[in-house]
């Protein structure tokens, strides 16, 4: 999961999402990262923490770290929170960059629209609010597609 600052949205989506895979029995490895570097070693927002916490989710523990080109190796998938992001994740990664495995976190939702999770970062609670709710939805969309794909391919075999 990448934002900009790995402070406001992406510590939301890794907290959603392995929260969701724990609930499902997924044992898959959730990270996030930013691309800026501006809060390498901060925890993720407060505001953040909060609307998570109002959610159920802790994310107190997690910590701002940069977005590296190797990440594109060591992940499956990696999501980009907006089409700022996209633009930077491809600078950093260079010729690790790999189109099959980076794609807009919101296509999930809603396919193929490149769709941004508006940046909370310079706004009050209610964006914060916002940003939850919509990655939570894509966090479900997410799942949901991945059981559907999963099904598709084990009725191929
Ligand atoms: P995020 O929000 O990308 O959702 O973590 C931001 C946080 C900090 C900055 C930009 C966006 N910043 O420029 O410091």
């Amino acid at each position: 999961m990448v934002c900009l600052g790995n402070i406001c949205r992406s510590p939301l989506a890794e907290g959603i999402l392995l929260k969701s895979c724990i609930d499902a029995g997924l044992h898959w490895q959730i990270d996030s990262a930013g691309t800026n570097g501006y809060h390498t070693g901060e925890p993720p927002h407060h505001l953040s923490q909060k609307v998570a916490k109002k959610n159920g989710i802790d994310i107190s523990s997690q910590v701002s770290r940069k977005f590296k080109k190797e990440d594109i190796l060591a992940f499956d998938r990696i999501y980009v929170m907006a089409d700022d992001v996209m633009q930077e994740v491809k600078k950093i990664a260079g010729n690790y960059f790999d189109k099959n495995k980076v794609d807009y976190f919101l296509n999930e939702l809603h396919p193929s629209k490149n769709l941004d999770v508006p940046d909370p970062w310079y706004g009050d609670e209610d964006g914060y609010d916002e940003a939850y709710q919509l990655i939570d939805e894509a966090c479900a969309a997410l799942l949901k597609n991945y059981f559907a794909t999963l099904q598709t391919t084990q009725s191929n075999v």
